[in-house]
């Protein structure tokens, strides 16, 4: 017979890797990485314009095509942003609840439920994942999509497993970095990725859980009104750029094709590694 989850335990000393400590090897990597955590006033300032850039996106679809949304009629959206999720998933299920740590990510989540006329079904609340989650309440099914920004994954994982009844999925980077391709060559600094979706699953397993590996991919990449909002997106990503740095950023966006509108239109392929496990 195979074992039970044994939840909580760090291995049993047998397994190597199990016995590894992947919270203290999160945050190195997280202090190491190229990209740096952004504030929710940092959010809150590209609200609009992401959300913009978002419509249209295969990648909704293809996140809802992998939930297993048996036994699920409530759900938790931690990350919500402005509701690219919450919004489909409050027209199949009887309750979300959508948290964001913007508040302007949450202003125009309300405005997209009350144009699909899901507002009665949406509740949406500020909440960061380094929070008290105390009066959270627990749904059948939580998720998030793209927003693991915390600065502890293994407690940000615990969090989502205590609040759900039934079962969680999470969207992490699995490749595809920004910094990949030309742009590196461009910049010239090194690119330490944040840690991304393997210590997710490792930390999964040594709490005893068994998560669902499953990927998916975005092409086409983004566009951008001039080269101004280009070299903006590029320092939002890896912080401040030396002078040098940005002239060459400024001299690659002039490079870069245009669209039909005049944007300009940089390519550019993610992929995403979508988690899901029962609790
Ligand atoms: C890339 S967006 C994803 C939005 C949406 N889940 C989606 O997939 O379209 C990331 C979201 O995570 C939120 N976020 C980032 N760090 C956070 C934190 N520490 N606590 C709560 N929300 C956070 C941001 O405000 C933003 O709305």
């Amino acid at each position: 017979m195979i074992q039970g989850r044994g939840r909580g335990r760090r291995g049993d000393g047998a397994d190597e890797l199990m016995g590894l400590d992947f919270g203290a090897m999160f945050r190195r990597q997280a202090a190491a990485s190229s990209y740096r955590p952004r504030s929710a006033a940092e959010w809150d300032a590209r609200a609009v314009a992401r959300s913009r850039r978002e419509k249209g996106s295969d990648y909704v679809r293809e996140f809802l095509a992998r939930v297993d949304f048996s036994g699920v009629r409530t759900a938790i959206d931690m990350g919500c942003g402005s509701g690219n999720l919450a919004v489909p998933l409050a027209r199949r299920l009887d309750k979300v609840w959508a948290y964001d740590f913007a508040p302007g990510m949450l202003r125009l989540l309300k405005a997209a439920a009350a144009e699909a006329g899901v507002e009665d079904r949406i509740a949406a609340r500020r909440l960061a994942w380094e929070d008290d989650w105390s009066r959270v309440p627990r749904a059948d099914l939580v998720i998030c999509s793209r927003a693991m920004d915390a600065e502890d994954m293994q407690r940000a994982l615990s969090k989502m497993c205590a609040k759900a009844k039934v079962r969680c999925c999470v969207t992490l980077h699995a490749g595809g970095f920004f910094l990949d391709g030309e742009l590196r060559t461009v910049l010239r600094r090194p690119a330490v990725p944040r840690p991304g979706w393997l210590y997710a699953v490792n930390m999964l397993a040594q709490m005893g859980y068994l998560p669902r590996v499953d990927y998916l991919e975005t092409h086409g990449g983004l566009s951008y009104a001039d080269v101004d909002e280009f070299v903006g997106s590029v320092r939002w990503r890896v912080g401040e750029l030396t002078a040098a740095e940005a002239r060459r950023v400024r001299a690659y966006a002039g490079r870069l094709p245009r669209g039909e509108d005049g944007g300009i239109l940089h390519r550019h392929d993610f992929r995403w590694a979508f988690v899901s496990w029962d609790v």
